[in-house]
């Protein structure tokens, strides 16, 4: 249906805004506008104003603004066209109907809510007879307030077959058939001689009711709880033109103005947790009906705010049901919209958490809710082990499906790389920094490439928010490392001149790590070692070995053997194989961080730095592997 723009100005005309917002919010005149307290921000004092002469409100605090249709979208929660209708309603307004067809349905609907109103009438007033005693007393026994009872519009259908039939007969069989009130039995006699038709009898029989209402507040289903045990636990209303259950939201009419003050929505099981959370302050809940959460309602808790919370039970159905709806989620992503997931202690839904625990509690479940890339990748790396190269393998294969069912183009490429970047950590950097021994001048965690006094050593980078991976994951860096120590034992007062750079070195392999840290105390000891002292001090075990077998001659050393006896050569080579050494997995983070902010922020500024730190580790690459594979082949 399409509306005219006279059709609207006529509506906003005839609309006075600030009665209309004075229906949900307290209104003061003030000269020729109005003043309230802005319902879309927390404040004591009214920077809220409406202006009925122009139709529009505005915020000096938050910045809200708009005019009549705006209100009942932003503030109701209503889709634009009901936010219309119901304006046009108030206004005396006809909302011009496109078809006959629609129009009959409407009309059919108006008919099918005016039965869904009474029938509520009639549940919630026998819940105030003698025979809803039974049902009162669950409640009570459930911990209900009086308010929570009526707010969420409790009832009881008593345990007859004909009780709602008789007492809503006015609207005929049909259309309480239709509106699932009542069961038809199926059809005529089997033999189809007979044309005598069983009688149709109440679907709700001895529970306690539940509506179920649209955004609106208008009743277009039941749930109801059987008192005690007995199966099943909960009897919905089928599926009717009011009600589509996959599209439906549990408690959205509440929620959802709610969600507008906290910027939460938090999404439960079931019917109970909604109450149980509203009753203990948490208004902004709703829950699917039932069913795993569909594309519809996820789409519909994105109206309402960009990262849903949604609260599963910890075991494992619950989890199963977590991952079922990211499944659900991924392919619809785009900018800005996510889930995230709140897990709850194994076995306790937050009606449980709630009784045991109270609110604290449950704030503390919400607070620790995990993103959508978090809780999938830990789903996955649990999902299967991780011993094999193959099984390494097939996580990378299983990760890339999540991200490939994602469509928009951005929100999957950033997946996809959030993931290798994880993948990645989990198999080579976060072994690497598991096996670097700490040492006694510096540890993982000590400051690396510090100046030294002639400050030489500054790293040319500015300090990298990533944390660097050891040294020694590639060959040729493994290479130098031990050209380096080599070039050490041959040459042990060359350690105390380059001690300050050479303890910032976070070394991957222990043994070598080790063998420079004593090769470091030793020269803190004496001024100069002899290699032959220093292998004494290292003992018998493995670093004293790996020591001695660098001193074969066959070894590949820093320095061309025919140059060693010049002492100034020695130390220029060494000064530079420490820093292209170090400078490697600093590059590497300064290269992830830059990266990652160019894609936060596609600016040419930050373009340029990632652009320079890659050609700053082009030129770190090259001048390593010339180090270590000199062209003299010496
Ligand atoms: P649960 O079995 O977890 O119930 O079902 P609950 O919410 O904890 O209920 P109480 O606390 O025992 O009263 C979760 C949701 O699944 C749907 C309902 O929407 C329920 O709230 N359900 C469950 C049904 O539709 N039918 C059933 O038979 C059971
Ligand atoms: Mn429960």
């Amino acid at each position: 249906m399409t509306l005219t723009p006279q059709f609207l100005d006529e509506l906003r005309a005839r609309t006075s805004l600030s009665t209309l917002i004075g229906r949900t919010v307290k209104v003061q005149k003030a000269g020729r506008e109005h003043k309230a307290c802005c319902p879309f921000h927390n404040e004591k004092t009214p920077s809220f104003t409406i202006n009925d002469e122009k139709g529009f409100y505005h915020c000096f605090g938050c910045g809200a603004h708009g005019d009549a249709i705006r209100w009942m979208t932003d503030h109701r929660g209503l889709p634009f066209m009901e936010a219309v209708k119901e304006l046009a309603a108030t206004a005396g307004m006809d909302v011009p109907a496109p078809d006959p067809r629609a129009a009959k349905r409407a009309e059919q609907a108006k008919g099918l809510h005016d039965v869904m109103a009474a029938a509520q009438d009639f549940f919630v007033a026998q819940l105030d007879s003698i025979e809803g005693a039974e049902a009162r007393a669950y409640l009570n026994k459930r911990g209900i307030s009086e308010a929570t009872r009526r707010a969420f519009g409790f009832g009881f259908a008593p345990d007859s077959r004909g009780k709602l039939k008789t007492a809503l007969r006015e609207f005929g069989d049909p259309m309480l058939i239709e509106a699932g009130l009542l069961i038809e039995p199926d059809g005529a006699e089997p033999d189809g001689e007979s044309k005598r038709k069983r009688e149709s009898y109440d679907r709700f029989r001895g529970r306690l009711m539940l509506p179920i209402r649209d955004i609106r507040g208008r009743v277009i289903a039941f749930g109801g709880r059987i008192l005690g045990t007995g199966e099943p636990k909960y009897l919905n209303s089928p599926d009717t033109p009011l009600f589509d259950k996959g599209r439906t939201l549990y408690n959205i009419d509440r929620a959802s103005p709610a969600s507008r003050q906290t910027g939460r929505i938090i999404v439960v099981e079931g019917y109970m947790d909604v109450i149980a959370l509203a009753q203990a302050g948490f208004a902004d809940a709703v829950a699917p009906l039932g069913t795993a959460l569909t594309e519809h309602q996820i789409e519909r808790l994105w109206k309402m705010v960009e990262v849903p919370i949604l609260c599963f039970d910890g075991d494992s159905a619950g989890q199963k049901a977590a991952i079922r709806a990211a499944a659900r989620a991924l392919p619809l992503l785009r900018p800005g919209h996510s889930l995230c997931f709140a897990t709850l202690p194994a076995g306790q839904d937050p009606d449980d958490l709630l009784r045991d625990s109270g609110p604290a509690a449950m704030d503390a479940v919400l607070d620790k809710a995990q993103s959508l890339v978090e809780r999938l990748w830990s789903h996955e790396i649990a999902a299967a082990p991780l011993d094999t190269p193959e099984q390494k393998a097939a996580l990378k294969q299983r990760l890339r499906a999540l991200s490939d069912s994602i469509q928009h183009p951005d929100v999957r490429a950033h997946y996809a790389h959030e993931f290798r970047e994880r993948y990645d950590a989990l198999f080579f950097a976060r072994r690497d920094s598991q096996n670097a021994q700490p040492r006694g001048t510096g540890g993982n965690s000590a400051p690396r490439w510090q100046r030294d006094r002639r400050g030489n050593w500054k790293p040319p980078l500015p300090p990298a928010g990533t944390e660097a991976r050891a040294i020694g994951v590639s060959g040729l860096e493994q290479r130098l490392l031990s050209a380096v120590l080599a070039s050490l034992l041959r040459h042990p007062d060359q350690i105390a001149p380059h001690r300050e750079p050479l303890s910032a070195l976070r070394i991957a392999d222990p043994v070598l790590s080790q063998l420079l840290g004593a090769m470091i105390e030793c020269s803190l000891r004496k001024e100069t070692v002899e290699t032959h002292a220093l292998l004494t001090i290292l003992g018998q075990g493995e670093v004293y070995n790996r020591a001695k077998g660098m001193l074969r001659a066959d070894t590949f050393s820093l320095t061309p053997h025919r140059m060693t006896a010049d002492p100034g050569r020695v130390a220029r080579d060494l000064e530079e194989a420490v820093r292209v050494m170090a400078q490697g997995p600093e590059l590497e983070a300064a290269l992830v961080e830059a990266t990652r902010r160019f894609e936060k922020d596609f600016s040419e500024e930050n373009f340029a730095e990632q652009q320079r730190i890659r050609a700053l580790k082009a030129d770190h690459d090259r001048r390593l592997a010339e180090l270590v594979q000199p062209e003299d082949g010496i």
